[in-house]
């Protein structure tokens, strides 16, 4: 599958389908990936990555450039920011033949698409995510949103990119915490539907998993290759076929994940709350479900060894502790919950997802006791 410049193209075939290149270098295919006949590009950003934005004059030469300098991360998510684009893009007199490219974390991507799906009902959008997280989650699959007091990315649409461009070497900047917060969607893409993953985590030494490593852009493309087969199939979560959950299995791990984030004012990452959460679900499919022990312990190992939390010590939560009943209250509204019943993604076995609905309390306390490190006291 690799290009003559050794990129990586993986398609996403949707209804309109698109691109996802990926490699070291490879900036210089920004210019294909737009759609034919853009005349103006404006580029989405925060201020905080300006360094990265050095090579676009010349990638983009020829076209008219805009940029929208944006806060940095979740600060981005508002529906004021987004009026400050609309309100840039109206003044630069933006139509439906120019696009928007957003270059940085999935905040930025998570904006920028909002932005681009709602100007005109609709302008392309070309993604250059920078961090792991945003290029093998954020950046692919066409949702995009912002937050509202009332909490995260209530506000959004689903709107599909022209394409992603993927260059590792964007990663160089990134704090290693990140890069690592970025694995634990990464390893679930490896529980979920690919092993290979999981081989490629245990064979390789974690320290070597950085911007210019080969295995983390092997991991990448394949947690790529993992989302872009689920939404091509289940592009507006509508459910799956065979027993497959469907696009809801992307959320492996993810309904305690929110709990957890929600319970620590989102002191957690993303990923470190993601590996909670599948070791709690691996810890309730081995109680409700009879997933192995062995594979419970897999779960452990691989997110472990990437450097994610995988038991909750107090010391994570600030010395407090979450108390159960307040994450179960927290789960019970959570929006993938249907009804009062509670859903959660499960493994039947490897890559083998299936739903559990309604699991008994018991099962959820005993796997959250689990977790907790206190099974069996
Ligand atoms: N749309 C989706 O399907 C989807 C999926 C998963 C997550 N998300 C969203 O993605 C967001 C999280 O994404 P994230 O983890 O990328 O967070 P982020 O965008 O907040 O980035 C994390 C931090 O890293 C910094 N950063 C980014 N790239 C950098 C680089 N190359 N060098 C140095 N610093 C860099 C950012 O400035 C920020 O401070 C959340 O808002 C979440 O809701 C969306
Ligand atoms: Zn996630």
């Amino acid at each position: 599958m690799n290009a003559p410049n050794d990129s990586t193209v993986l398609r996403v075939a949707t209804a309109s389908p698109y691109d996802v290149v990926v490699g070291h270098d490879v900036l210089d295919r920004l210019r294909g990936l737009l759609p034919e006949g853009v005349q103006r590009v404006a580029i989405i950003t925060p201020e905080s990555l300006e360094d990265l934005l050095e090579p676009f004059a010349d990638l983009l030469e020829g076209l008219d450039v805009i940029v929208l300098q944006v806060p940095d991360g979740e600060e981005a998510k508002t529906w004021e920011v987004a009026a400050a684009c609309w309100e840039s893009l109206g003044e630069e007199g933006f139509t439906r033949s120019d696009a928007v490219v957003t270059l940085g974390g999935g905040a930025t991507t998570d904006l920028g698409g909002f932005v681009a799906a709602t100007w005109l009902r609709g302008v392309a959008v070309v993604h250059v995510p920078t961090t792991v997280l945003a290029m093998v989650d954020a950046a692919v699959g066409g949702k995009t949103g912002i937050n509202t007091p009332a909490g995260k990315n209530l506000v959004g649409s689903f709107h599909e990119p022209a394409g992603v461009l993927c260059d590792l070497a964007l990663l160089a900047t990134l704090p290693r915490a990140e890069v690592v917060a970025g694995l634990g969607e990464v390893v679930k893409c490896g529980f979920i539907a690919d092993p290979r993953i999981l081989e490629l985590v245990e064979t390789t030494e974690p320290a070597e998993l950085t911007a210019d490593s080969p295995v983390l852009r092997e991991l990448v493309e394949r947690a790529i290759q993992v989302k872009a087969d689920v939404v091509a199939g289940d592009l507006k979560e509508t459910g799956g076929v065979d027993g497959h959950p469907g696009r809801e299995v992307l959320n492996y791990g993810h309904t305690l994940a929110h709990a957890v984030e929600k319970a620590t004012d989102y002191a957690i990452r993303h990923g470190e709350a993601v590996a909670l959460g599948c070791v709690y679900v691996a810890e309730l499919a081995a109680r409700a479900g009879g997933l192995s022990p062995e594979l419970v312990a897999r779960h452990r190992a691989v997110f472990g060894r990437v450097g994610l939390p995988t038991s909750l010590p107090t010391s994570l939560l600030g010395g407090e502790g979450v108390d159960f009943d307040t994450l179960l209250a927290t789960m019970r509204v959570d929006k993938k919950a249907r009804g009062n019943q509670l859903r959660f993604v499960v493994l039947e076995d490897l890559a083998r997802p299936v739903v559990l609905a309604g699991p008994s309390e018991a099962d959820l306390r005993a796997a959250y006791a689990a977790l907790s490190g206190l099974a069996g006291s």
